[in-house]
């Protein structure tokens, strides 16, 4: 159901590499909502994933930037600006990628120099992206900055590895870039921690279906699927959510207030 809640609105929707991807999911419900979308992906994104063909279904431009450089941002922003014909009203950061992760090194063992890879691709690339937008002036009063992250920021999850503090600095970026911002603009900039989700850079942390098992039995609502944390997106978007700004906002059907639950003994 469309409810119109982003009619006239026009966004960037960074990360959208397949159908599982959250970042595909929040392009459509929030083209669904009448917003304006202009995708954007790593170069090499444009060759391994599909993103030309949400492009081609949303009728949305497709613009390649790496999001850990300066100059690929400030072309993307300009380039969706003159698309647009002015500034935008909504963001979405929707990037992850840790190299120890993929190259499967323990937390005790791990690369150092690819471990700030890992920090500038999932973190730095907000700040990155922030201040690019912040200089250029390319977002709107009251507009809408959100980046996805992970309770591995604040509770312990092994095999989350170097994400746990990646995500960390994410959510930090976004209370003080939300001040700076908002003192600015009244641009608002939060950051959902969303449950475990099935996509590629979700299947990637290795255990991951116990991550997910876990977590959906843990929670009374169950785990919240990258359809329903659209939805979140949308609202966040939307003039809906005009004060709230600097939060880390759960989106895991209860998880993160749970200690026990005899379900997970079967004892229910
Ligand atoms: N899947 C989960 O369980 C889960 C849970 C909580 C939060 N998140 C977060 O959600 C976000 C989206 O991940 P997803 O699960 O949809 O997986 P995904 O693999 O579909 O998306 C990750 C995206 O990051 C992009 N990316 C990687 N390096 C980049 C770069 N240098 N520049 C620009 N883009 C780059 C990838 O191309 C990809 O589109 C991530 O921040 C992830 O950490 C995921």
């Amino acid at each position: 159901m469309s409810y119109g809640l982003l009619a006239g609105k026009k966004g960037i929707i960074f990360g959208a590499l397949d159908e599982q991807s959250i970042a595909w999911k929040v392009a459509e419900k929030a083209a669904a909502e009448g917003a304006q979308i202009v995708l954007s992906n790593a170069p090499v994104a444009m060759r391994f994933g599909k993103i030309q063909e949400l492009g081609e279904k949303l009728n949305a431009p497709v613009i390649a930037a790496d999001a850990t450089s300066m100059d690929d941002l400030k072309q993307l922003l300009e380039q969706s600006m003159t698309h647009f014909g002015g500034p935008i009203d909504f963001i979405l950061h929707s990037i992850g990628m840790s190299l120890n992760v993929r190259k499967n090194k323990a937390y005790t063992e791990l690369n150092h120099e690819w471990m700030l890879k890992t920090f500038d691709i999932s973190a730095i690339s907000f700040h990155k992206l922030m201040q690019t937008a912040y200089h250029l002036d390319a977002v709107k009063d009251w507009g809408s900055i959100v980046a996805l992250t992970y309770i591995a920021a604040q509770r312990v999850f092994p095999d989350y590895n170097e994400m746990a503090e990646s995500k960390a600095l994410l959510e930090s970026f976004a209370r003080s870039f939300g001040y700076h911002y908002g003192v600015k603009k009244k641009v608002r900039v939060n950051t959902i921690s969303q449950s475990p989700t099935w996509t590629t850079a979700g299947s990637g942390v290795k255990g991951f279906k116990t991550f997910f098992d876990y977590a959906d039995t843990m929670s009374p609502l169950g785990n919240a699927t990258a359809d329903e944390c659209a939805d979140y997106c949308v609202f966040m978007f939307s003039d809906l959510s005009r004060k709230i700004t600097m939060q880390n906002l759960y989106h895991d059907g209860g998880y993160s207030s749970m200690g026990i639950n005899p379900s997970v003994f079967n004892e229910e």
